[in-house]
This record gives C-alpha cells, structure tokens and sequence, in this order.
C-alpha cells in the first residue's frame, strides 16, 4: 500500500543552524525559510537525489512541534511521510486494521498542496507517521 519514502521530518530549535548543517557540513541543497503558519512550522526543505528532509522549526504558540521540542532540546526525528495512490482507501484499510488516525480523520492539505493524514505512534513503532496522496 505504501510508496515512496517521500521525506523524513526533523524537528530543530534553531532552523537557520540546522540549515548551515545541512548545506554547510553535509553539502546538500536546501532551500530558503518557508513560513506555513497554518502548519505551525517554518519549514526548510533538503533535497536529496532520492527523497526530502523537512527541517521544522516551531512557528506560534500552539505549534505541535513546540512540545516536541520541549521533550527533544536537541531536537529529533518528528515524522516519516510515505506516499499512497488513495489516501482514502488507504485510511479505510488501516482503520478496519485497528490503527488510529489523528485528528477529525478527514486528509487536510498538508505542506506540498497534496492531502495528507497522519497515523498515531503508539500503533507504527513509535513512530508518527504521515501520508500524502501520490
Ligand atoms: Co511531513
């Protein structure tokens, strides 16, 4: 059911660090500071020739990544995103399977214009995970 790895989420404290990082000592191409308020994140996107690292610093007061970075001061591994043909399909299969689906369950728009919905951690490995419609 699950396709590409489409990018792997990092929360940081300080974005324009974790940006030099990124360009500076692992010479990857990253792009300039995307604001998404409406996500509670700025965002920096690393392009790797195979897949995307989403680099998330907290944006407001009621980011989800703000609490994450509470429990992580150095910050961490957030999310994985894997991409389906039919996120709603997709859905209905893991729910009848028992998984949790965050939030209303609906896919909301998420940070590429593509739906996208989000998996509790308890029911992947710990892990939270999210899918965007191919
Ligand atoms: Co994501």
């Amino acid at each position: 059911m699950i396709g590409r790895l489409n990018h792997v989420a990092i929360a940081v404290r300080d974005l324009a660090a974790a940006s030099a990082l990124y360009r500076d000592t692992l010479g990857a191409r990253v792009s300039q500071p995307l604001p998404q308020p409406e996500h509670g994140v700025t965002v920096v996107f690393v392009e790797l020739p195979n897949t995307k690292v989403e680099l998330l610093e907290p944006l407001g007061e009621d980011s989800p990544v703000a609490k994450f970075i509470a429990r992580n001061p150095d910050g961490g591994i957030h999310h994985i995103c894997y991409e389906v043909d039919d996120i709603i399909a997709a859905r209905d299969r893991l729910k009848e399977s028992g998984a949790r689906v965050l939030g209303s369950g609906e896919p909301r728009i998420g940070a590429h214009g593509k739906p996208v919905l989000f998996l509790h951690p308890k029911d992947f490995t710990g892990t939270l995970v999210e899918l965007e419609q191919a």
